[in-house]
């Protein structure tokens, strides 16, 4: 991706600043404006809010691109790729998050979130995973997320994890949630849902669960504060008392999942 230095200098409050930053200060910037810049390009994001696109906007912008919009973060990047840190041979949850899914600023705020509320464990644990499917591909990732936890989290978290996505369409002011505005941005600001989801928004309000998944949508925060830290420390033990770690690690335990792990170890394999 080519780098617009104007804009990133502009970021960073002019070229005298930016020049003051420590050298570690600068790289750190840098990523974050490439990760921004991407996003724009994947998404189209206007810099404008009024001017979001239309479906069929976004439909005529498919065949210029040489990459697909539901591809996972792990296989498409701002720059080229870097070689990735090699995983222990017995990984936990815990090496996945240090070594393949940073930055996970959105996961850990939206945990961070659901804790200073006081959430249940159960809600919080779901809030903290419920985008990782992202790393494989983009495209239905609450499915993708929720299958990949569902041998080691509690049924209610992935039940959670899994339906975020739909209930994402749906506002519901007793929850105090409204309709994304970036929905606007990435699917069109004249979409709606189609029918199955539809269906499936049904089901999950009927469902004694629905309040697990709706808090997911409720936590679910884009914005980031560059000045707060989040580490995955405050969820340790929340991890030790709900996710049943493989001993033999996780892509190595033989359950039916273990692939989708297997895969974000090792993105780099070709077949
Ligand atoms: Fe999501
Ligand atoms: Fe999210």
């Amino acid at each position: 991706m080519k780098i617009d230095a104007k804009s990133f200098f502009d970021g960073l409050g002019g070229v005298r600043r930016a020049m003051s930053l420590s050298d570690e200060a600068r790289a750190d910037a840098l990523e974050e404006h490439l990760g921004a810049e991407l996003d724009r390009a994947i998404a189209k994001v206007p810099d404008n809010a009024a001017g979001y696109p239309t479906m069929a906007e976004l439909e005529s912008e498919i065949e210029t691109r040489n990459y697909r919009r539901g591809v996972g973060k792990l296989f498409a990047q701002a720059e080229p790729v870097k070689k990735l840190p090699p995983m222990p041979p017995r990984p936990t949850l815990r090496d996945f998050f240090e070594l393949r899914f940073q930055p996970a600023h959105h996961l850990l705020q939206s945990a961070a979130l659901a804790l200073r509320k006081g959430m249940s464990e159960e809600i919080i644990l779901a809030c903290l995973l419920h985008d990782c499917g992202q790393a494989i591909v983009r495209t239905e990732h609450g499915w993708w997320a929720a299958q990949m936890y569902e041998p080691y989290v509690p049924a209610r978290t992935a039940f959670a994890i899994r339906y975020h996505q739909a209930l994402r369409f749906y506002p519901d002011s007793e929850a105090d949630y409204a309709y994304p505005e970036i929905y606007y941005r990435l699917f069109g600001v004249d979409y709606t849902a189609p029918p199955h989801v539809e269906e499936i928004y049904r089901y999950v309000r009927r469902h004694k669960w629905y309040g697990d998944a709706r808090a997911v949508t409720v936590n679910d925060l884009y914005s980031f504060d560059p000045n707060v830290t989040v580490t995955l420390d405050p969820f340790i033990d929340i991890i030790g008392r709900h996710f049943r770690q493989p001993k033999e690690g996780l892509g190595f335990d033989g359950s039916p999942v273990a692939h989708m792990w297997r895969t974000i170890a090792s993105p780099d394999t070709p077949l």
